[in-house]
């Protein structure tokens, strides 16, 4: 989860071309001496491509964002290529790997396994490639000798044609792809930079086998990329300048969309790189009418619908989509996510199979919430909207599969905050951080971090290295008090620069308090002998009260009894439960002394909360205790004042 809170400066923006980044590792892979890339993405999906070319037998060493590549001389066979989160990585590597004849097993991610593969080994199958049924994998290759063959688009894929591209240069005599609408062309601009023998004539380009030469290439910037801060800077009444960006008209169909609309903007500096034409792009301050996109400008900004979808959401008008369904088929089913995104902020959507339509009336909502679906550009939308909204979360961040430093180049520099613990899927912790980041008017992240039971000293070492403050729950937190060195048993606040330390019991005594009950001195009751109601005891020793524990297992309350001065409480004023629902807890009997529970269970039923309601006594819940103790931590990492506005939190809890 992120939140943001609508504060943005929009600086250097350095962002090496995703596309290109893919297409010189491979080629320069496949060449016939080592050669240098200059300004490679290392984006995760180019990671991924890097480490499958690795795997067939290249060697890639990186010097910052240089790469040094030496050419696979025989490819390894019998490898298993893990493509994570790319689909271009998947299906440009299935031409090369169909091309090299060697058997390769491609496996991915959750996402990657929902995508259509079938688009590439069709036209494949067609050039003689042959697949094996393999469980769990996206698809496996068999030993094959390719023939060159004329291959008709039946989807708009430039992947697809890339894959058959690579594979023209492996098959016997020419191989020619025709497409039904020009996709971007980076494949063929560096088959020529590489020295391949490559002839477009209209919709259809033509390789011969043939291997390429070395080419050292320079990656220039990705519109991509660029698209999100230019659309933030542009909707905000902001100029911005982004230098070196390859505006490859293929992949600038956004430009062309939102010129249409009202967009003022200026390329200069204009050259060649490799191929690529690549500019510095000027965006001026614009107000933009009803977005028409027609089919074939839709393929030249097909990662830029979604964006186009938040300037559509923030302008009043009915704006229109041609020709999007691919969209259903990307990182996640887009044209559901835009529509949820839509519907969010109060628009109509209309989506026909292949056309869709958004009417607004340019109202945003304020602090709305989005889902990414894990989806890398949907979280960027949602950044984007989140600001124009005066701020806004989004549930995910998974910005580094395309753009790592996306944030950094919005100037957002966020408190990363997580909660740790096993079976946590489940926990409040981001609706609560995101309630106290929104009041605090600053940004964090939140992140869950899900550790097994008998995680290592490293692996919780690592966690606490990663983030800027932690909460940290069961079983944890008695590991972290010792690893940390603190000086209380089990500690649930721990980060850079804070004293490791639990505010369980502020959490507790706050909430009380905030009830209007005076511990001091008071007869308890306390049900549960586990290390919240510890805590608990802790924190009613200093108030002076008089204990009883009441438990199960008599021998935990002996146990107790040592530790803490316990005795027998005939007429408990106040009566805290710290067990989950069960027969033991439904059975205690309240006595007519009792003006006050406290149950700390936020789910199930509570026998002791019932008959507190039926008797109208005060009620102090559990999601009062997780305010206050989610407070007090956050005012430790952020060094804000601790904030005492659980009413605030109680509504987002409810509404959210
Ligand atoms: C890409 C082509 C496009 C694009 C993807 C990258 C490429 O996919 O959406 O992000 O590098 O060739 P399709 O070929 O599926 O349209």
């Amino acid at each position: 989860m992120i939140w943001l809170d609508g504060k943005f400066q929009i600086g250097n923006v350095h962002c090496p071309d995703k596309s290109i980044s893919h297409r010189a590792l491979i080629l320069a892979s496949i060449s016939k001496e080592p050669s240098k890339i200059f300004n490679v993405s290392l984006c995760k999906d180019v990671l991924a491509t890097v480490d499958c070319l690795q795997k067939l037998g290249a060697t890639i060493v990186f010097q910052g964002s240089t790469a040094f590549v030496t050419p696979i001389s025989k490819p390894n066979n019998k490898v298993v290529l893990d493509c994570q989160n790319s689909g271009t990585t998947a299906r440009l590597l299935c031409g090369l790997v169909c091309g090299l004849g060697v058997e390769a097993t491609f496996v991915g991610d959750q996402t990657l396994c929902k995508r259509p593969m079938d688009r590439v080994q069709k036209p494949l199958e067609q050039m003689g490639a042959k697949f094996k049924q393999v469980e769990g994998a996206l698809f496996a290759t068999k030993p094959c000798k390719l023939v060159g063959t004329h291959v008709v688009a039946e989807v708009k894929s430039a992947q697809v044609k890339s894959a058959v591209l690579l594979a023209g240069l492996f098959a016997e005599g020419k191989t020619t792809y025709t497409e039904q609408v020009a996709t971007r062309n980076h494949t063929e601009n560096m088959l020529v930079s590489f020295g391949c023998n490559v002839v477009v004539d209209g919709l259809s380009t033509t390789v011969q086998k043939g291997q390429p030469v070395c080419a050292n290439s320079t990656v220039p910037n990705d519109f991509s990329s660029v698209a999100f801060p230019l659309v933030l800077a542009v909707l905000s009444g902001k100029s911005a300048t982004f230098s070196n960006v390859c505006t490859n008209p293929l992949r600038t169909g956004l430009l062309q969309i939102l010129q249409n609309c009202g967009l003022n903007y200026t390329l200069c500096n204009t050259k060649i790189v490799c191929g690529e034409q690549v500019a510095d792009l000027h965006v001026f301050p614009s107000k933009f009418g009803s977005i028409v996109a027609t089919e074939s400008q839709v393929v030249s900004a097909i990662d830029e619908i979604p964006l186009l979808a938040v300037v559509a959401i923030a302008t009043k008008g009915t704006h229109k989509f041609f020709g999007v369904r691919e969209l259903q088929f990307k990182e996640c089913n887009r044209i559901q996510a835009i529509v949820e995104m839509a519907k969010k902020c109060n628009c109509q959507c209309l989506f026909d199979g292949d056309n869709l339509t958004i009417v607004s009336q340019g109202n945003l909502p304020t602090s709305p919430h989005f889902c990414c679906h894990n989806d890398h550009r949907m979280a960027m939308c949602g950044v984007v909207l989140a600001n124009l909204c005066g701020g806004g979360s989004v549930d995910g961040q998974p910005f580094d599969v395309s753009f790592p430093n996306f944030l950094q180049c919005l100037g957002i520099f966020p408190k990363n905050l997580a909660l740790v613990g096993s079976d946590i899927s489940q926990s409040k912790s981001p609706i609560l951080m995101r309630n106290l980041a929104k009041h605090a008017g600053i940004c964090i992240t939140h992140t869950l971090v899900e550790l097994p039971k008998h995680a290592t000293d490293q692996q919780l070492m690592e966690v606490y290295n990663s983030f800027d403050g932690l909460n940290v729950t069961m079983p944890f937190k008695e590991r972290y008090a010792q690893l940390l060195g603190a000086n209380c048993p089990a500690v649930n606040t721990i980060g850079r620069g804070v004293v490791p330390q639990t505010t369980d019991g502020y959490g507790m005594e706050q909430a009380i308090a905030s009830c209007g009950v005076n511990l001091a001195n008071l007869p308890i009751w306390v049900v549960g002998a586990g290390g919240a109601a510890k805590t608990a005891l802790c924190a009613l020793q200093k108030h002076n009260c008089k204990v009883q524990v009441l438990n199960r297992t008599q021998s935990h309350v002996d146990s107790l009894a040592k530790q803490f001065h316990l005795q027998q409480v005939e007429n408990p004023v106040g009566v805290l439960t710290f067990v989950p629902e069960c027969q033991f807890e439904q059975q205690i009997q309240l006595p007519p002394s009792v003006e006050f529970v406290l149950v700390s269970a936020y789910k199930g039923q509570s026998g002791i909360k019932k008959q507190a309601e039926e008797r109208h006594l005060t009620v102090v819940e559990g999601l009062q205790m997780l305010y206050h103790q989610g407070a007090k931590s956050f005012a430790l990492w952020t060094g804000t004042p601790i904030q005492n506005n659980y009413l605030s939190f109680q509504h987002d809890f409810n509404n959210f």
